[in-house]
């Protein structure tokens, strides 16, 4: 197992995702990218100056997070890099996975949304369903 993706959107459970994918990297030797994907405002509603703030607020935010998650891995003994990306999540992921010829996707079963009535979160489901490699879901 050479290379995993962990995908983190900042929630509890991508932690717990991030946490399994540290433990599978130092026990196989593995490189380990971390994915987060800031998504596309979808509110037509919005003004331009409402969509710019919430988008820098997003931007801002997950700038914080994955500079944690950056730091936090440079003190463990893993080959590991965190990269950001803008889109839709389940298709940012998919294709990254793919482009980088991944060994195995890791996510949380839910994410930041987190309606525990499902089976599963939307961006899980869409990964499962679309991979063409094995997906490492973690509850
Ligand atoms: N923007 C994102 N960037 C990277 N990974 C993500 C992103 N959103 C979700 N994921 C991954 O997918 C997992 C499940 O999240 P998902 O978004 O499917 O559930 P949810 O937020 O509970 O529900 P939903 O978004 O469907 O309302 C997360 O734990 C994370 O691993
Ligand atoms: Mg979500």
């Amino acid at each position: 197992m050479k290379k995993i993706l962990v995908a983190h959107d900042g929630s509890k459970l991508s932690d717990k995702a991030l946490k399994k994918a540290v433990e599978m990297a130092i026990r196989y030797g593995s490189n380990l990218t971390v994915l987060t994907v800031i998504p596309d405002l979808y509110l037509t509603e919005l003004s331009d100056l409402d969509r710019t703030r919430i988008m820098d607020a997003l931007t801002e935010e997950t700038t914080m997070f994955m500079e944690k998650i950056r730091a936090a891995l440079a003190a463990k003994s893993v080959e590991s890099k965190t990269i950001t990306r803008q889109g839709m999540p389940a298709e940012k992921i998919l294709e990254t996975a793919k482009k980088m010829k991944v060994d195995v996707i890791v996510v949380g079963s839910h994410g930041r949304h987190g309606a525990k009535k499902f089976l599963m979160g939307s961006v899980s489901s869409k990964v499962i369903e679309y991979a063409t490699c094995p997906v490492l879901v973690v509850k």
